[in-house]
């Protein structure tokens, strides 16, 4: 059984009773979730598993297009998407196909297939840069895109925003003391020995003046960032930030890296292409290759140059990037059908218009019910914020979240069967969404609103 969150006294009744609807209606889950416990830390086979609002960890028996059936047999609509993995639904059928039948030709060679060179130029048609790089994850695609960073740059700093999440990236587990402005070590990391603060710079979101006292010393090999902050609640940048913050790192000599994992949802090729930046480095992981693992980095021909320069200059020897499992046929082979059949027009419009629909839908119910919340909507993604207007930067979600009031929400949606992120009441619509399916949301959002406290 997961820990129970600490509930405001307004909320406990309420939370009560959702946990034990939850505990009646899944008997096989939480009987999985007990047998787990022996020989699965934490009961689970990744212990973030069981960072979920619910009293016992869901079990899947299959998950398809939007639809997730538990252990139970009951169907949930998805609106977590394994949190992005899933973004274009489960088990897309063009990539489904393009898996199984790869999977019989050769799993790993660390060899190119010989659909690596059509891949690489469609890499470049998508996402507007000609030079390609792949990973497993894109928690190893930040990695590494650092260490190429410092290698070409020969620069010692990197610079995150605050409240960022890259993955498991050590560099990027860092926070910003709200006291003192300061870079400190994350505290919930575990077994640091090194102080990645000695070599990370942590500044504000929207925060011009800061970002440029942080490039002024000249020391910082990149910026690392998403185009908007998605981990700590959904932060827009604010209308001109990317320009001017794209010319501060020009002019500083800083590598622009864009992490365009979760906003990828902003519509094909995501956020950069959408809004006519130019980054030097652009990061796509989860959802890059419709859910298998694979994340790929694209670099502009000038970087290509000085990296190769850096590569042919060092000895010869492990370079620290790399895994061999990586750019194997199998991943290959999705990537070629993601690429093909998902990241288009023709299968965002309809993520797009769904998610427009569920946005308004929930702004309209909060403004007649006069709740102090709102919504923000990055494409496809938009999360329900129980906070008067959209955060500016980190320190707003800090000063205003209400997190005891999201995991309520998320187990209360859940027991109505739709599925939320288990943090942030954050929503994706994938194509496969249908209007009926905003409707079912908006109907279980109704029943909260009429019942919460
Ligand atoms: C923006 C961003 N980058 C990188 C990652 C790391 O992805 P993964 O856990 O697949 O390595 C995440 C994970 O949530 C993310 O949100």
């Amino acid at each position: 059984m997961s820990d129970t969150p600490v509930m405001p006294p307004r909320l406990a009744p309420l939370f009560a009773a959702e946990r034990q609807r939850f505990i009646d209606a899944h008997p096989r889950s939480l009987a999985l979730s007990q047998r787990a416990q022996a020989h699965f830390l934490f009961g689970v086979p990744l212990h973030w598993m069981r960072d979920w609002p619910s009293p016992a960890t869901l079990f899947v028996r299959q998950a398809q297009g939007v639809t997730l059936e538990c252990a139970d047999g009951l169907r949930h609509t998805d609106f977590c998407l394994g949190d992005t993995g899933a973004m274009f639904g489960h088990s897309p059928p063009p990539v489904a196909e393009a898996i199984a039948h790869q999977a019989a030709r050769g799993l790993t060679c660390m060899l190119p297939s010989t659909e690596a060179a059509d891949v690489g130029e469609r890499l470049a048609q998508r996402f507007g840069l000609p030079c390609w790089q792949l990973a497993l994850t894109a928690s190893d695609a930040n990695r590494f895109v650092l260490r190429w960073a410092r290698a070409v740059t020969r620069r010692p700093q990197v610079l995150v925003f605050d409240g960022c999440y890259h993955g498991a990236v050590d560099d990027t587990l860092v926070d910003r003391d709200p006291a003192t402005g300061q870079t400190v070590p994350r505290p919930s990391v575990l077994g640091q020995v090194h102080n990645h603060a000695a070599h990370t710079r942590v500044v504000p979101f929207n925060d011009l003046a800061a970002l440029e006292a942080a490039l002024a010393p000249g020391d910082v090999a990149a910026l690392l960032a998403e185009p908007a902050l998605t981990n700590f609640g959904l932060v827009p940048p604010a209308p001109g930030f990317w320009a001017a913050a794209q010319a501060l790192c020009q002019r500083h000599g800083t590598l622009l890296v864009l992490d365009e994992t979760h906003t990828l949802s902003c519509g094909p090729g995501g956020h950069a292409r959408q809004h006519g930046l130019r980054p030097d480095v652009l990061v796509v992981g989860k959802a890059v290759a419709g859910g298998l693992p694979c994340a790929v980095y694209g670099f502009t021909g000038a970087l290509a140059e000085r990296m190769r320069a850096a590569k042919d200059g060092a000895p010869e020897g492990h370079s620290g990037i790399g895994t061999t499992l990586s750019a194997n046929p199998l991943t290959l082979a999705a990537l070629h059908a993601a690429l093909n059949h998902l990241h288009t027009e023709a299968a965002y419009a309809p993520m797009l218009a769904r998610a427009e629909q569920l946005e308004q839908g929930l702004l309209r119910r909060i403004q007649a019910a006069g709740r102090p919340w709102t919504v923000t909507r990055l494409g496809a993604r938009l999360e329900l914020q129980f906070m008067p207007h959209t955060p500016r930067h980190a320190q707003d979600v800090r000063d205003l979240g209400q997190p005891a009031l999201e995991a309520c929400t998320h187990l209360f949606m859940l027991n109505r069967g739709v599925l939320l992120t288990p943090f942030h009441s954050m929503m994706l619509c994938a194509p496969a969404t249908t209007a009926g399916q905003v409707a079912q949301l908006l109907q279980a959002f109704d029943e909260l609103l009429a019942t919460l406290p």
